[in-house]
């Protein structure tokens, strides 16, 4: 059955804006758990502007699915993974200045690098995956770094615009989850999915798993937002 993995760094982002407590991650990655999710996922990113190391601390401790730790090929990112072991591991490209994970990580063109990482973390007992775009040239070398799945980002088939542009992402996606098979890796999918435009990818029988953090958390906040306002004013009628 298809996966769900949820990303849970925009609720940090929300606790981050205060530098609180609330919301925890950890709680809504637990209630994502509860809700049927396959997985949840979390970038530590070197900037720490969302997910804290405690965060991955204690969800390395609490999330009973599997724990994917989104993260750079820096140093210091593989020996937090090789001390934490989650279940699997996400390599994407990190730019400071950068909002989301914009593009996804040139394994074609630093093989070597990306296979030693790959390599460390898989020696440490955790699942290496690769976001990469839907190319053929960047399956190929995922397979060459030694990877065990590639996560196809879908930024560029969510961004397309009209019916013409979208069906040529959705085939690039297709083409390159077959070609992923193929060459025996696993294949995973996401970025920029959402509840109108994800059943098209949700359908390409190659893929395993998707990851959706933003959508999810927007939707949450919309369809939770009258039940807030009325428990406040419970609260309220208690002074
Ligand atoms: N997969 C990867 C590798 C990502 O970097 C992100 C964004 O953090 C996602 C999936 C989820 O994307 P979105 O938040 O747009 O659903």
């Amino acid at each position: 059955m298809l996966g769900l993995c949820v990303n849970v760094d925009h609720i940090a982002t929300i606790r981050q804006s205060r530098r609180g407590q609330e919301p925890d991650p950890v709680q809504a990655a637990l209630l994502a758990e509860l809700a049927g999710a396959s997985g949840i996922t979390v970038h530590l990113r070197e900037d720490r502007r969302h997910i804290q190391d405690r965060d991955v601390e204690l969800l390395r401790r609490l999330v009973k699915t599997k724990l994917n730790l989104e993260m750079a090929v820096t140093e210091e990112m593989l020996q937090i993974a090789l001390a934490l072991k989650p279940e699997m591991t996400t390599l994407v490209p990190e730019r400071r200045e950068e909002l989301t994970t914009e593009g996804g990580l040139d394994v074609h063109g630093h093989v070597d690098e990306v296979g030693q990482a790959v390599h460390r973390l898989r020696e440490g007992g955790i699942a290496v995956s690769l976001f990469i775009d839907p190319e053929h040239n960047q399956v190929a070398a995922a397979a060459r770094a030694g990877a065990d799945f590639v996560e196809l980002h879908t930024g560029s088939y969510a961004e397309a615009r009209g019916r013409k542009p979208q069906e040529a992402e959705l085939a690039r996606l297709i083409q390159a989850a077959t070609t992923g098979r193929a060459l025996g890796l696993r294949v995973n999918a996401g970025h920029g999915l959402d509840y109108r435009n994800v059943a098209p990818v949700a359908a390409i029988p190659e893929v395993e798993e998707l990851s959706i953090g933003h959508s999810i958390v927007a939707r949450a906040i919309l369809v939770g937002l009258e039940r807030a306002v009325r428990e406040m004013l419970t609260a309220m009628g208690k002074g």
